[in-house]
């Protein structure tokens, strides 16, 4: 085997890179974000791949949650705020209802690169580079804007520190004690009009919670009621900056890429000899790949064997994307092969991607019901072939938007321009991500 660096990268075809005409900039951009700190300390990820561990044999739950984009116009501290927690209403249903751990993974603090379905766009006759997420260049459609700037890396960077440095505050200073998210799972159970399921559901974590407490076990003498660890992740596709963050951590000897704690690589970049695949290989991070219906049956065993040659169960995460229709038919020999190789992986389902459609109205958006639905094939799936559903992957944010249609507020094509504000594809909103965890706990347990 060729020897690795954080640069064997650049031997190999590397897709959906932007062209940078400012090579010298680019250059010294890159040198200069090498001295940056670190994100995350590589102790925080090993400890992300022992609960990933738990997940590859149904001890442990991934719900794996954010952005599709992050973008420097939405950077507020009430988004974040909002958006952890929601993920943590989420992750307090799931926990009730698979009975096991749910390890928590934003896609934030560095979800800033898209690739495309079209290296360019029209409009009004003018054609233009596509936008390529803010960490590259802009959404506004100008022949500047949309030109890629490498400065916009350093803006990323600074906005993922800031990021993480309140999510870090959130997870252990007191705004993740279960008293409150249960609170907040109890509001959002009042107002919903349908709610008597889910009521049933809440109203058995509260008594849970109080039973606890009945023993003197409460957030003012448990760490584990009080406080929780939240890791984030990004899809690891614009390689020059992943490269200026893969660092030695000096305990271990073994490289890292410090900008998340998991990185994940595109349905798109995941070609055996391509670029994004050498760079992951020689990183220690856990490595989520995206199944999308046309993966290659022959090919995947060898892209896991790449991934992790050793077989480290929580190094690996499948992150399936078929849609709702497809996830029937291609899921299940894939599954097959995968399980028939002995492989030990987390299997997680992303029932966005393969699920977007356009709106009579023009709107890019998702059908909760469709969102639903794949992720129902998806367990349906492993419960048959007797293999375990190990996370979900989905796109949300915390607030009252209106990107994806139906839900309980039965969002409708003419309600989707109301509140669209995502830079790339449609988001849950709080109310559809809280309904998806509920819908997800009855299918989980008999309630
Ligand atoms: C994404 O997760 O935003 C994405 C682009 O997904 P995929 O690679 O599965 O299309
Ligand atoms: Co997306």
């Amino acid at each position: 085997m060729k020897k690795w660096n954080p640069k064997s990268w650049q031997k190999k075809i590397a897709l959906h890179q932007p062209v940078y005409k400012d090579t010298i900039e680019l250059k010294k951009t890159i040198g200069k974000m090498s001295n940056f700190p670190p994100l995350v300390f590589a102790g925080e990820v090993r400890n992300l791949k022992n609960e990933l561990a738990k997940c590859v044999n149904g001890d442990g739950f991934l719900l794996q949650a954010g952005d599709c984009a992050e973008s420097f116009a939405e950077f507020h501290p009430n988004n974040i705020r909002d958006t952890f927690r929601v993920i943590m209403q989420m992750s307090v249903i799931l926990t009730f209802a698979a009975g096991v751990p749910v390890t928590k993974v934003g896609r934030l603090a560095g979800q800033f690169a898209k690739p495309r379905s079209s290296p360019t766009e029209k409009k009004k006759g003018q054609e233009l580079d596509s936008y390529l997420g803010d960490m590259i260049n802009a959404i506004e459609f100008t022949k500047e804007g949309r030109t890629p700037d490498p400065k916009r890396m350093i803006d990323a960077y600074f906005q993922s520190a800031s990021t993480q440095n309140l999510l870090r505050a959130f997870a252990n200073g007191g705004y993740a004690d279960l008293s409150y998210v249960q609170n907040w799972n109890l509001d959002f159970v009042k107002n919903s009009s349908q709610g008597s399921a889910y009521k049933k559901i809440a109203n058995r974590i509260t008594e849970s919670l109080n039973f606890m407490n009945a023993f003197g076990i409460n957030s003012t003498n448990s760490k584990q009621i009080y406080e929780t660890d939240f890791y984030i992740s990004h899809e690891a596709l614009l390689l020059p900056y992943e490269t200026s963050f893969a660092r030695i951590d000096s305990t271990t000897g073994d490289w890292y890429d410090v900008s998340a704690h998991m990185l994940w690589i595109g349905d798109r970049t995941k070609q055996l000899d391509g670029a994004h695949v050498e760079f992951c290989k020689g990183i220690s991070n856990p490595i989520g790949i995206k199944i999308g219906p046309k993966t290659n049956l022959d090919e995947l065993p060898k892209l896991i064997e790449v991934i992790n040659p050793q077989n480290v169960p929580g190094k690996i995460v499948l992150i399936v994307r078929m849609g709702q229709e497809n996830i029937k038919k291609i899921f299940p020999p894939i599954l097959k092969t995968v399980t028939k190789n002995g492989f030990n992986v987390v299997w997680s389902s992303d029932p966005m991607h393969g699920n977007t459609e356009k709106s009579n109205s023009g709107y890019k958006t998702r059908n909760f019901l469709n969102v639903i639905s794949e992720v129902k094939h998806f367990f349906e799936i492993h419960r048959s072939e007797g293999t375990k559903a190990g996370g979900i992957h989905i796109e949300m944010t915390g607030q009252n938007v209106t990107e994806c249609l139906g839900g309980m507020q039965k969002i409708s094509d003419e309600d989707l321009g109301n509140r669209y504000h995502t830079h790339c594809d449609p988001r849950l909103n709080a109310s559809q991500s809280i309904e998806l965890a509920f819908l997800l706990a009855s299918s989980l347990k008999d309630f």
